[in-house]
């Protein structure tokens, strides 16, 4: 158990302090403790339609930055419909809805997937937090804060659609992944999902990842659709970091719940989200990361009041 309400008190009197606003804070990746360490690359894994690929997705390049040398960590923003843990066969005793109610923190609920991915499980079923309430946001954000140092990239998965919750993890996320197939539903949704992004957001950046395409120029094709109107109607910018394509080996191992790349490393759909995983974490020619975690709740908290947050 621990006490919300001074880890919130806390916040709010770093928040007042004069290094805590504006550009210092984007500087600072020291941190809340004031040490010098590189802030982890936070990447928000998303795209709107459900069935898109994001959580196969999300475990599968997880496990292949872990074989790139990267300490990784996996999140399952998926509250109610938690299914990482599935994927990645591993047993989780309790979960991120434990942390958000104040029984643990999240240190203590992460558990070590296959090859020494970890993983923040969520848990499914009835949810006991359905929308992120303001003072979970922020205690959420301080808690991943405090493990940062731990890690060098964190992969957060989201839900289907573009809720409050999905706008929070993308928001709390340096880069946003946005996974989309071929199916007209879903360029339209990951073209809504944009939208959304860029307006509640301020997003100016997406990466793109084509899933279940049927070859190259398919996906070339989604990348060109999608990039045309998002520069034309939203003005922002479309990357794009690579495509996986429609293969049986990505359905066999949901069944057998281990990551394809591990159980059929030498698959289309492995080889696919190899070289996507090199492109993002070797080929990264974002703008400038938004800033570090610890920037946007302190700019969060900047422009709140107590009482918004003791609600
Ligand atoms: N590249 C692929 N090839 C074949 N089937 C796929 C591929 N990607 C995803 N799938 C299928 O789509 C299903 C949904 O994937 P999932 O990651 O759970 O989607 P989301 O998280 O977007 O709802 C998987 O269970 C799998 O059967
Ligand atoms: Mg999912």
């Amino acid at each position: 158990m621990f006490d919300q309400a001074s880890t919130l008190r806390r916040l709010m009197e770093e928040a007042r302090t004069p290094q805590s606003s504006g550009a210092s804070a984007y500087n600072n990746v020291a941190g809340v403790t004031g040490k010098i360490s590189p802030a982890p690359r936070v990447l928000t894994v998303t795209g709107g339609k459900g069935g898109v690929g994001k959580t196969l997705t999300t475990a599968n390049l997880g496990l292949c930055f872990v074989r790139e040398g990267m300490r990784t960590l996996v999140i399952d923003g998926d509250f109610g419909l938690a299914n990482l843990d599935v994927l990645l066969n591993v047993r989780a005793d309790s979960t991120l809805e434990d942390v958000l109610v104040g029984e643990r923190e999240l240190k203590d609920v992460i558990v070590t997937g296959p090859e020494g991915l970890r993983l923040i499980p969520a848990s499914s079923g009835m949810p006991r937090v359905s929308e992120l309430g303001q003072m979970q946001k922020l205690v959420l954000l301080d808690q991943i804060e405090s493990i940062q140092d731990d890690f060098d990239v964190v992969l957060i998965d989201t839900p289907a659609g573009v809720s409050k919750n999905v706008q929070y993890w993308a928001a709390s996320a340096s880069e946003v992944l946005l996974v989309a197939t071929p199916e007209p539903t879903s360029l339209a949704d990951a073209y809504a999902t944009m939208k959304v992004l860029s307006q509640t957001n301020h997003e100016t950046c997406f990466k793109l990842i084509v899933n279940m395409a049927k070859s190259d120029d398919e996906a070339l094709r989604v990348f060109e659709r999608l990039s045309s109107v998002a520069n034309e109607y939203l003005n922002v910018r479309l990357d794009y970091v690579g495509m996986v394509p429609l293969c049986d080996s990505v359905r066999n191992s949901v069944r057998e719940r281990t990551p394809y790349v591990q159980r059929y490393p030498f698959s289309p759909a492995s080889r696919g989200l190899r070289g996507i995983a090199r492109e993002v974490l070797f080929n990264n020619n974002a703008p400038q990361p938004k800033g570090t975690m610890q920037f946007f709740w302190k700019r969060l908290v900047a422009g709140q009041n107590v009482e918004t947050f003791g609600r």
